[in-house]
């Protein structure tokens, strides 16, 4: 039997790769706007860096993790999610003060394969480091609000929350806590297993969902600070535009989240992983390890999420031009064509070896190519034909218009 890729993963060939091409260039585009640098952090990163920074007792690293020991006998994983192998960087390049990172890479997560549910996907993401002002939060929010609504989704909702700060939580958790164990008897075991580990991720059990109607949430514990922090969030949405719902049992599968949490949903988007990305504030990563303070925001969008929401739309042709040459005494001439009209900046390719007219056309259509460019008889007196392969029209053009006509096609 021929060789499979693993369970979880996937292959991304032409056309489908055409998408990715084109999400994962409107990406650079957009955080470089904003002014985010690039930042690459190892795809494994030490266990502890998950085990500290994720927290022990999140599904992502109880029971998602791909761990394994190397040849020197370190605990390694290969990355879940990327906020905590960039905060390991920060601390350990020594810096200070604001930084803004971008990255865009695959993640892995031992999950239960499904559509937009893979255990290697792909995660572009922003973290804003050393920053405590709402505007930040503000910002990444917008970022990803942007991207989905640049990247064609329609009607794309943001939920938000405020899980308040340690302190704010600690009295809530109790509150809550009290809460479950009245009703314990009512949870599926998976919920009632979490009430002395990780009650708060009780809450947005999707399977107790009626039975947590009347659960208290966080947003009812919060200090008079973290209260005011919530509201200019809200204000600043509202006055950037961007739609958002108060989502009260939202809380987010990871522990060092403080104050905002928010997701992306688009609208009719009805798969059962329902939210193309998510975020929040993280003022206590850096010392969960081992930094100093340092209040910081992100986001991460999951792009296998995005394009199964954008469904099969139509891509543009992978190429500008396809040459095609009708005599063999041409081969050279049209091949310095192709090479002028790369280096005038359009997508340009034909066939390599000696071909039939009908094989190059065939391998034009084939490679999608907008227009195919006939180098025949005509070259003589400084013209080429255009055919344009959607609709079949021909026209004779002049060699030194040929590329401004190109770019129009
Ligand atoms: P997350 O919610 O775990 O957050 O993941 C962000 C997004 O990654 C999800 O909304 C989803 O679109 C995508 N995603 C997660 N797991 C999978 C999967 N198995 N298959 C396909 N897509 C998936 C984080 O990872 C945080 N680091 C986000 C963040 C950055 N918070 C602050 N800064």
């Amino acid at each position: 039997m021929s060789l499979r890729a693993p369970k979880g993963t996937d292959d991304i060939l032409p056309p489908e790769s055409r998408h990715w091409r084109r999400l994962l260039r409107l990406w650079d585009d957009l955080v470089e706007r904003y002014g985010y640098e690039l930042v690459m952090t190892p795809i494994f990163e030490l266990t502890e860096v998950f085990a500290r920074g994720v927290g022990e007792a999140t599904e992502v690293v109880e029971k998602q993790m791909y761990t394994f020991a190397d040849k020197g006998g370190r605990s390694l994983t290969l990355r879940p999610e990327s906020t905590a192998g960039v905060v390991r960087a920060y601390i350990q390049g020594g810096r200070s003060g604001v930084f803004k990172g971008a990255y865009s890479g695959p993640m892995f997560r031992y999950e239960q394969p499904q559509q937009g549910r893979r255990r290697q996907f792909w995660q572009l993401g922003v973290e804003y480091i050393g920053e405590e002002a709402v505007e930040a939060d503000l910002e990444v929010i917008e970022v990803g609000y942007r991207y989905t609504t640049d990247a064609g989704l329609a009607d794309v909702v943001v939920q938000v929350n405020s899980i308040g700060d340690p302190p704010d939580r600690a009295a809530y958790l109790m509150v809550l806590t009290d809460f479950l164990e009245a009703i314990h008897g009512d949870l599926s075991d998976d919920a009632a297993s979490r009430i002395a580990t990780n009650p708060l991720r009780v809450l947005d059990s999707k399977a107790d969902a009626e039975v947590l109607v009347d659960a208290p949430v966080p947003t009812d514990h919060l200090s008079s600070e973290t209260r005011a922090h919530f509201d200019a969030l809200l204000a600043g949405l509202e006055r950037r535009e961007i739609p958002y719902e108060l989502a009260p049992r939202l809380v987010r599968g990871l522990d060092y989240y403080n104050r905002t949490v928010f997701e992306y949903v688009p609208a009719g988007y009805d798969a059962a992983q329902s939210a193309v990305g998510g975020g929040g504030r993280y003022d206590g990563l850096s010392e969960l390890l081992g930094g100093p303070h340092l209040p910081s925001t992100g986001l991460a969008l999951g792009l296998d999420r995005i394009l199964v929401a954008l469904g099969d739309g139509v891509s543009e042709p992978p190429l500008d031009a396809f040459v095609v040459v009708t005599a063999p005494a041409r081969r050279a001439v049209a091949w310095q064509l192709v090479g002028s009209l790369r280096d005038s900046g359009l997508r340009v390719d034909a066939v390599a070896s000696e071909r039939s007219v009908k094989a190059q056309f065939r391998a034009a259509n084939r490679r999608d190519a907008a227009a195919v460019v006939v180098v025949g008889d005509e070259w003589d007196s400084g013209n080429v034909v255009v055919k344009v392969l959607a609709t079949g029209q021909e026209t004779t053009v002049a060699v030194q218009h040929l590329a401004a006509q190109l770019e129009q096609t």
